[in-house]
């Protein structure tokens, strides 16, 4: 395993380098499908006029675009990532749409964010990437008001048999390639996607450690088979 220093700096190069691809490379790798699921997460949050909304590991700001139109004039959208370039691509689109979107470069692990500030915390494939997801998971917490909610899209386990199989031979053969051609990519991030995503804690085992992070009421809805699943809980 690298060391947390390393891992941060090698997933932070990988973001640099595919930052302006990363938008077409995930329609075209999720078949398009990775809307859908950002807008059920966004849904499943009943985010309303007026909430406060922070976005972690926002990258180029899907789910920040897409809560900023149920937050109205009196709500606010915060977006926070490591990665400069990918925040730049999301800072573009919104200003392409006319939306307000406070972005703001920072870790996951210590957030530039007031405790007890957020009615809502969204974070899509970002825990994965983080150096300390416990942490990451109690700087959420943090940052939200007694009663605020949050909801967690991540990659997870499939959970039929037969289709895990076909997945793997999806994301371990097909995806690195068309990933890497496409985003003509030095790093191997579209080796480390797969990889990453099997280290990654199944639907059960990450509610655990979401509650461990002090979050109650936990629940976790799986997607496309369990290829994503949402987790949510509240403070
Ligand atoms: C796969 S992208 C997801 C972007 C976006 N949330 C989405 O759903 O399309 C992962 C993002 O997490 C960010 N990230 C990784 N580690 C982070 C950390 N420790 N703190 C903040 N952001 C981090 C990366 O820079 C990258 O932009």
């Amino acid at each position: 395993m690298p060391e947390p220093f390393d891992k941060e700096y090698a997933v932070q190069a990988m973001f640099s380098s595919i930052a302006r691809f990363y938008d077409l490379n995930n329609t075209l790798l999720s078949l398009g499908l990775h809307h859908r699921w950002k807008k059920t997460v966004v849904r499943m949050m009943a985010i309303s006029n007026g909430h406060r909304v922070l976005d972690v590991g926002a990258g180029t700001a899907d789910l920040s675009l897409l809560a900023c139109d149920q937050v109205g004039a009196d709500g606010a959208v915060v977006a926070v990532d490591l990665n400069a370039a990918m925040l730049l691509v999301g800072k573009e689109k919104a200003e392409r749409l006319g939306r307000r979107i406070c972005f703001a470069v920072g870790n996951a692990q210590q957030m530039p964010v007031q405790s007890g500030y957020f009615d809502v915390a969204l974070t899509g494939f970002c825990i994965r990437n983080v150096s300390d997801i416990d942490l990451s998971l109690r700087e959420i917490y943090r940052s939200l008001k007694p009663g605020g909610r949050f909801a967690c899209l991540e990659f997870s386990h499939p959970t039929h048999r037969l289709f895990r199989k076909l997945y793997d031979f999806y994301s371990f053969t097909l995806l690195p390639k068309i990933g890497t051609w496409v985003s003509k990519d030095p790093t191997g991030v579209y080796q480390y996607l797969p990889d990453s995503i099997r280290r990654f804690p199944d639907q059960k085992e990450f509610a655990r450690r979401i509650e461990a992070a002090g979050f109650r009421h936990l629940t976790y809805r799986n997607l496309s088979g369990g290829i994503v699943a949402i987790h949510t809980g509240a403070k």
